[in-house]
């Protein structure tokens, strides 16, 4: 194929990946920015197969139908609440990849020498090193969010020394790799580093508590890109460096962003241990009131409750994620909209378990967008609110963030339903959220708990508000 068909080509597949994220960036424009993606992912494979492979057509055939099916396979069947997971392993493959290209690439005599050999070393070098570190590392990610390993960070001591330690070494095996490369050698050097980033990887992720793992899936959804580019470089494939650099970025945006969500400084992040005093990823019983204070609350008084309303905002947690509850909150809106009431959704930025779950149920559900509010828009609001449903959330409408200074999750910003007249929570027991940590939400003389899944609730509610 003509060279300059093949850059024009890359050029459109490059331009095509930018629209799929601007687009990706609003809900309305999200399908499109999909389709964009798609476009521009399958223009690079054309081109890349019909421009610049030559040879091992059969090879190359066999792998992507192997790796088309597997995802194929995979996407047909993983749980929206899997998600987190999914994409951690696919962040490792990613990882992998970078370390053989780095190896084949290393071990490649291209008969180059000098300065020239010396960029290509330190390219093959950083690639692998990255590669390492996003491989194990999202391996780890993917043990831990899909609960085959704790979700407690792992804590040893003076593990701040032995990172820096394995950083100042990564710099010197560099030296010693591109030194003993110069003279034809220096594997060995390469070796050892990348034995070393691959211990690097799963410590660095095995140290940092649940409540942080969205912020390192995403962290290492940079890193993944940023591995691509390195791959780009080695290569010398303009289009990788291209989409690794915006997959790098984007990542590195939207870890900023969930840090400032969750109101945790980024570096505080990978230093770990957020949430080791309570038993992140769920299930404690929580213990910020006394049962007795706890005011349950029936269908049939919940759905009088909304009917006598006229401001009515659903907060959706990981629990309607779970109940699968997405389209029947959507029927009570409609009825309660039919009625009169003002009814309008409240979204944290980490409700559930990845950036925009909720956002993707409730565009599901077909909600319009146009009652579906972010957590900074809504919050001066709760005080004309008249029933707040929490539908299965927990840590995102806990008011310890704000209430106690030693909480774990203390400075989070948070939904704050308890500011309003009436506050219905929808959940199946008193378990803890994902972070752990009490909830004195649910002891408020103000707060109606309404026991059950939230499927079952809503139904109950949906039959009574439309007898
Ligand atoms: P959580 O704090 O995890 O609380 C969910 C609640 O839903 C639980 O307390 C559970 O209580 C209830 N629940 C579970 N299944 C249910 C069902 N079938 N019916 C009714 N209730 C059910 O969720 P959240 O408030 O959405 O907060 C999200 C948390 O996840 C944050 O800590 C966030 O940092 C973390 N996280 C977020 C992400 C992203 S990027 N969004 C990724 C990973 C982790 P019961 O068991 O008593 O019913």
């Amino acid at each position: 194929m003509n060279t300059g068909v093949i850059t024009a080509s890359y050029i459109g597949a490059g331009a095509l990946f930018i629209l799929a994220l601007s687009g990706l960036s609003h809900q309305e424009s999200a399908r499109r920015g999909n389709l964009y993606g798609m476009l521009g992912m399958g223009l690079a494979l054309l081109v890349t197969i019909f421009g610049i492979v030559s040879d091992n057509y059969f090879v190359l055939l066999l792998g992507m139908a192997a790796g088309g099916a597997i995802g194929w396979y995979l996407a047909k069947r993983v749980q929206m609440t899997q998600m987190p997971e999914l994409v951690a392993i696919l962040h490792s493959l990613v990882g992998l990849a970078a370390v053989f290209v780095g190896y084949a690439n290393a071990l490649e005599h291209s008969g180059i020498s000098g300065v020239e050999k010396n960029i290509h070393d330190i390219e093959t070098y950083v690639g692998i090193l990255i590669g390492a570190v996003t491989f194990t590392g999202s391996v780890a990610a993917y043990l831990k969010l899909s609960a085959k390993i704790s979700g407690r960070p792992l804590q040893l001591p003076g593990r701040h020394l032995f990172n820096a330690s394995l950083g100042v070494l990564a710099i010197i095996f560099g030296i010693l790799f591109v030194q003993g490369s110069a003279a034809g050698d220096g594997l060995g050097w390469l070796v050892l580093m990348t034995l070393m980033a691959l211990v690097f990887g799963v410590h660095m992720v095995v140290a940092i508590g649940g409540a942080d793992m969205p912020v390192v899936v995403s962290m290492l959804n940079s890193y993944s890109g940023w591995a691509a580019a390195a791959m780009g470089f080695m290569l010398g494939n303009d289009l990788l460096i291209v989409v690794g650099a915006l997959v790098g970025s984007s990542g590195a945006i939207l870890s900023y962003i969930m840090c400032k969500a969750m109101n945790r400084k980024f570096i505080n992040v990978i230093l770990g241990g957020f949430g080791s005093a309570t038993t992140a990823g769920g299930s404690a019983a929580v213990t910020a009131g006394d049962v007795g204070d706890i005011n349950p609350i029936e269908a049939d008084e919940a759905a009088q409750l909304l009917e006598n309303a006229r401001e009515v905002m659903i907060l959706p947690g990981y629990g309607m994620a779970v109940a699968q509850a997405q389209h029947a909150v959507f029927e009570i809106t409609k009825k309660l909209r039919e009625k009169g009431v003002n009814v309008r959704f409240g979204i944290h930025p980490v409700a559930g378990r990845m950036p925009g779950h909720m956002n993707v149920l409730l565009a599901e559900a077909r909600v319009p967008y146009d009652i579906v509010y972010e957590m900074d828009e809504i919050n001066p609001e709760f005080p004309e609110v008249d029933v707040s449903l929490v539908i299965g959330a927990n840590d995102i409408v806990n008011p310890a963030a704000q209430e106690v200074p030693d909480s774990p999750i203390a400075g989070m910003p948070v939904l704050q339903p308890w500011k309003g007249t009436t506050t219905i929570v929808l959940k199946r027991g008193m378990s803890a959220g994902y972070a752990g940590v009490d909830n004195p939400l649910f002891y408020k003389e103000n707060t109606r708990m309404l026991f059950g899944d939230a499927k079952a609730s809503v139904d109950a509610v949906l039959k009574l508000l439309s007898q």
